[in-house]
């Protein structure tokens, strides 16, 4: 498996195993699933309520802990200074770990700023190796950078072929952050995997249109995070290290990206936030464990 180096000198696995939308019993089911097929990158949230399914899975895996790289994230009511320390050993604590390998802040709300000090102090206590954010956009990424000690070291973002998000990257090349991209296949649009750049490239490299799409992404330097509950599909993910797209193919794929698509979600935007936040908060309040 290709690794990607982090700016804080650690490495992450450039195809990780998304488990967003996936009840406890789904992820028992199907992480092992994904780690006998040869994953050892998961992304998980306590906002996913399947922390504790993913530590049971990686300790029931066989596979060493070292060997595995746990991504997880807190959601806005974590962030401010205190409740950030209790909530990441809560976190920990759901996923029976000593430690995550990569700990984010999911939604660009909130106290962020005092709570990035937790997150620093998080990681000198060993708790976590690396800190980052998700959906951050440049204007909240730079308040973090304006105090940190420690540089995010991944930022986790919509990526697929249409959203390609090339300002951002270009923004932060210098800090030297890592880009992941959730949503890599449009959630399994059929629109983008029956793109016919793709469909062309996939006949003439004998791969899926996924696969195409995939490869793209990790050769423009994006860690790529796809969900499935397919073991084939699994299988198909992570089996894109055999082939390489040349310059042509990857001019072709930058032409895509469309300034006019719609991300799935505008973070931006007051109607979607508080959808998200409520529905957070809403699990909680109907006494839905976090996991
Ligand atoms: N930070 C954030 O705010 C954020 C937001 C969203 C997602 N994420 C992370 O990113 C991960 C992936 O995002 P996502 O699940 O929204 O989108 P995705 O990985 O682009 O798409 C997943 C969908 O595509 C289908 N699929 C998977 N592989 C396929 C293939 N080879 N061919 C055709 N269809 C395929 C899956 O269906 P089946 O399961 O039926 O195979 C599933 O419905 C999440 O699990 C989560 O870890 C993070």
């Amino acid at each position: 498996m290709q690794q990607f180096t982090m700016n804080d000198g650690l490495t992450i696995p450039a195809v990780g195993y998304g488990v967003f939308q996936m009840s406890g019993n789904e992820v028992h089911e199907h992480l092992p699933e994904a780690i006998q097929a040869g994953y050892r990158h998961v992304d998980t949230a306590n906002a996913y309520f399947n922390e504790v399914a993913v530590g049971e899975a990686v300790k029931a895996s066989g596979v060493n802990r070292e060997e595995l790289f746990v991504t997880t994230k807190l959601f806005p009511q974590s962030y401010p200074y205190e409740q950030c320390g209790t909530d990441i050993d809560a976190s920990l604590e759901r996923l029976g770990m000593d430690y995550a390998d990569l700990l984010l802040f999911h939604q660009p709300y909130g106290d962020y700023v005092a709570g990035w000090k937790a997150m620093e102090e998080a990681v000198k206590a060993g708790k976590v190796k690396s800190i980052g954010l998700s959906n951050f956009p440049m204007h909240k990424i730079q308040e973090i950078l304006d105090i940190a000690d420690i540089t995010p070291a991944v930022l986790q973002v919509e990526i697929n072929p249409y959203w390609n998000q090339h300002e951002l990257k270009t923004q932060l090349a210098s800090t030297g952050i890592v880009f992941e991209g959730w949503y890599p296949l449009g959630h399994g649009d059929r629109k983008l995997l029956e793109e016919p750049v793709f469909t062309e490239l996939a006949a003439k490299y004998g791969k899926s249109t996924g696969q195409v799409i995939l490869r793209a992404l990790l050769q423009q330097n994006v860690i790529v995070i796809p969900k499935t509950t397919h073991r084939e599909r699994m299988e198909e993910n992570i089996d894109v290290f055999d082939f390489t797209l040349t310059d042509e193919d990857m001019a072709v794929f930058a032409t895509l990206d469309d300034p006019a698509f719609k991300p799935i979600f505008d973070h931006l935007d007051v109607d979607t936030v508080s959808g998200l936040l409520n529905v957070f908060v809403g699990k909680q309040l109907n006494g839905e464990k976090l996991y």
